[in-house]
C-alpha cells in the first residue's frame, strides 16, 4: 500500500473514532469515577431507579444543574438506555420541569428519586417520584406520579398526593387508633424517635391530610401488585403501600414497617422466596451506615439484617460514601444484584457520582464490599 493510502486510511479511522465520541464501550463499572454516556457527558441521572423492558435497561434519575442550585429540579427526570449496564445512551429528558407558576412541577421545586415501572394493563410506563412544593423546602412530603406510552417519555405530570388519607395501616393495633397525645411534647429529629411517636402520633395527626412521603422507591411483586415504599412520619417509619391496579393511585391498604428506626432511601428487591430491603439512616446529603432487612411479603413484617457494609470502618460507616438508591437483579445472571448508591455532592449537585456494587449473599443475608473496577464476568 502507498503511504498515501495508508495516511488516508488513518485519517478515516480517527474521524470515525472522533465521531464516536472518541470512547471505547466500556466493559467495567469504575465506582466513583466519572461515567460518560454515549456523547462523553457525566451521566446525570441521580438518585434513580431502573426499569427493564423487553430486555433493554432504562435508567431514570433526578437531572442535576452546576451548584448548590442543583439540588432543585430545574430540568427534570432524565432517563438513559443501555444493553450491557456498561454503556448508556442519553434518552433525554423524560419528565419535564416547567416554567409556570400555576403548576405543581413548576422550576425550582424538588423532584427527586423517580422510578418507573411498566402497566402491563393499560401499557403505560408510570413515574412514582418525591415533590416537595417550590419554596416550601422539605415540608410538603408528597409523592407525584406522571405516564406515558412510551419508556422514554415525554411524562405526563398528573398529581401529588400525600398518600392513604383517612386509611390506618393494615398492622396498627385499634388501642393506638385514639390515644391523645400533647404535640408540644414531641421532639422532632431526636433519635431515638420517642414512645409516642413510635405508637403513631405523626400517623395520627397526618389521618385526615394524608401521610408524609418523602424518599421513595417503587417495586412490582411476580404476581403484578406493585408498592410505593416512602419514609413517612417525619421520617420516623417506612410505610410499604399498595397501587392500585394502574399503578396510579393509592388502595388505603399499607403497612408501617420498622417504626421509629428512621430509614431512608429504600430499595427493595426479590431473590428465591425472600424479599431483601437495603436502606440508609437520616443524615440530609451526608453518608451514613447503610441497613439492611428481610421479608416473606412485601407487607411485612420485616426483620433487621443489620449492616450489609464489609470493610474498613470509614467504608462500613458511610456505605462506602454513598446513599442506596436501587437494587437491581441483573438479568439473564444467576443471582447477581446490583447495589446502586448515590454519592451526593450538594455544593455542585452535577457532579454527584454513582456507587455500583455487587451484592453477595452470606448467611442468607445480603453484603456489600467495595471494589474499584469490575464487571458482571468476573
Ligand atoms: C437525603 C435524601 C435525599 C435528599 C436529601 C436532602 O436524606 O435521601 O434524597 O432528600 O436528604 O437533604
Amino acid at each position: 500500500m502507498s503511504s498515501y493510502l495508508k495516511y488516508l486510511g488513518s485519517v478515516i479511522f480517527v474521524c470515525v473514532y472522533m465521531l464516536q465520541g472518541c470512547k471505547q464501550p466500556l466493559n467495567t463499572f469504575t465506582p466513583g469515577e466519572l461515567w460518560p454516556d454515549n456523547n462523553g457527558v457525566h451521566i446525570n441521572a441521580h438518585g434513580g431507579g431502573m426499569l427493564v423492558h423487553d430486555e433493554v435497561y432504562y435508567w431514570f434519575g433526578e437531572h442535576k444543574i452546576e451548584g448548590k442550585a442543583g439540588n432543585k429540579a430545574h430540568v427534570g427526570v432524565h432517563c438513559y438506555s443501555s444493553n450491557d449496564l456498561y454503556n448508556w445512551q442519553d434518552e433525554g429528558i423524560a419528565l419535564s420541569a416547567v416554567d409556570d407558576t400555576t403548576s405543581l412541577i413548576d422550576k425550582g421545586c424538588i423532584i427527586e428519586r423517580p422510578k418507573v415501572i411498566y402497566n402491563a394493563k393499560n401499557k403505560q410506563f408510570v413515574m412514582w417520584f418525591h415533590h416537595e412544593l417550590k419554596g416550601m423546602g422539605y415540608k410538603a412530603a408528597m409523592t407525584g406520579v406522571a405516564v406515558s406510552d412510551k419508556v422514554t417519555g415525554p411524562y405526563t405530570y398528573l398529581k401529588s398526593v400525600n398518600p392513604n388519607k383517612g386509611y390506618w395501616p393494615a398492622n396498627f393495633t385499634d388501642s393506638l387508633k385514639h390515644i391523645a397525645v400533647n404535640m408540644d411534647t414531641i421532639k422532632q429529629w431526636s433519635a431515638p424517635w420517642q414512645k409516642e411517636v413510635v405508637d403513631g402520633a405523626w400517623l395520627r395527626r397526618d389521618m385526615e391530610k394524608g401521610q408524609m412521603a418523602r424518599d421513595m422507591t417503587l417495586f412490582v411483586d411476580d404476581d403484578g401488585t406493585a408498592y410505593h415504599i416512602h419514609s413517612s412520619e417525619e421520617n420516623s417509619t417506612l410505610h410499604i403501600a399498595q397501587l392500585s391496579d394502574d399503578y396510579m393511585s393509592f388502595t388505603g391498604k399499607y403497612v408501617r414497617v420498622l417504626e421509629g428506626q428512621m430509614n431512608e432511601a429504600p430499595a427493595i428487591f426479590k431473590r428465591g422466596d425472600k424479599y431483601y430491603m437495603i436502606s440508609s439512616g437520616c443524615s440530609g446529603w451526608k453518608p451514613n451506615p447503610a441497613r439492611s432487612a428481610v421479608t416473606d411479603h412485601p407487607m411485612g413484617p420485616w426483620t433487621e439484617l443489620g449492616n450489609p457494609c464489609r470493610g474498613t470502618d470509614e467504608e462500613i460507616n458511610s456505605t462506602f460514601k454513598s446513599q442506596s438508591t436501587y437494587v437491581l437483579p441483573v438479568q439473564g445472571e444467576n443471582d447477581t444484584y446490583i447495589y446502586m448508591g448515590d454519592r451526593w455532592t450538594p455544593e455542585n449537585a452535577i457532579d454527584g457520582r454513582y456507587i455500583w456494587l455487587p451484592i453477595e449473599f452470606e448467611d442468607e443475608k445480603p453484603i456489600i464490599r467495595w471494589n474499584d473496577e469490575w464487571s458482571l464476568r468476573e
